[in-house]
């Protein structure tokens, strides 16, 4: 299966996403390759990072620009779990990624550029399901502040809710929270560091992200 994690914003958290469900699916026992489509290869730079301090279990690594439709689906076929990472912003790399995907995991954060970029990515969805692809949508909100009680947030909340039909009621949430940039700077997942009252409540929203797109 493959796995896009995709919107039209940087900085939302995309990269983030990718490499901690790829090292917990490859936790699993799963064999991963991990496909950086973003020009500027943080995704890759992870991989190598993974490589060099040799984590394992190995997650294959790829990077793939421009027209990658034909090839992304031959990696689909040729693995069991295929990750793609795409750039933040409207790129031929994001189109095909999400039409070559089995479930697209739609990241933002609380702010309004955020709630704009949603509504071009619920277009393009729209779109690609009306020409017969069918693939899962799961909405997350990333970088919670955790004692978030913001107008932002809400805004944000309403504008999933209000797009209901795109990418359903309930977006999954993310605390900003520090494991995540611990584990990233290991080459690892933050469900890969050791169990603590700093990393668990990462480890918990991240095995709970997992578990809906694996389900
Ligand atoms: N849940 C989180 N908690 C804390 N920091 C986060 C979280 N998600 C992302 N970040 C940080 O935010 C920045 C942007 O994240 P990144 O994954 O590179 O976004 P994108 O790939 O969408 O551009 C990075 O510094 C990353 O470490
Ligand atoms: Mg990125």
């Amino acid at each position: 299966m493959l796995i896009a994690v995709a919107t039209r914003k940087g900085g939302v958290g995309k990269t983030t996403i990718a490499t901690n469900l790829a090292a917990h699916r490859a936790s699993q026992g799963h064999a991963v390759k991990f496909i950086d489509a973003d020009t500027d290869e943080y995704g890759y730079m992870w991989g190598m990072l993974r490589r060099h301090k040799e984590v394992t279990p190995n997650i294959l690594l790829a990077k793939m620009t421009g027209a990658i439709y034909s090839d992304l689906m031959a990696e689909r076929d040729a693995h069991d779990t295929v990750i793609v990472d795409v750039g933040g912003k409207n790129s031929p790399e994001l189109i095909y990624a999400v039409g070559a995907c089995d479930v697209l995991v739609v990241p933002a954060e609380a702010g309004q550029f955020d709630v704009w970029s949603l509504t071009a990515m619920s277009t393009m969805i729209r779109e690609m399901h009306a020409s017969g692809k069918t693939f899962k949508v799961i909405p997350v909100m990333n970088k919670i502040s955790s004692d978030d009680r913001s107008t932002l947030t809400a805004n944000l909340e309403t504008e999933f809710e209000k797009l209901e039909e795109v990418f359903g009621l309930k977006p999954h949430k993310i605390v900003k929270r520090n494991a995540f940039s611990w584990a990233a700077a290991e080459g690892r997942g933050v469900t890969e560091m050791k169990r603590s009252r700093d990393t668990e409540k990462a480890q918990d929203e991240l095995l709970e992200l997992y578990g809906r797109v694996f389900a």
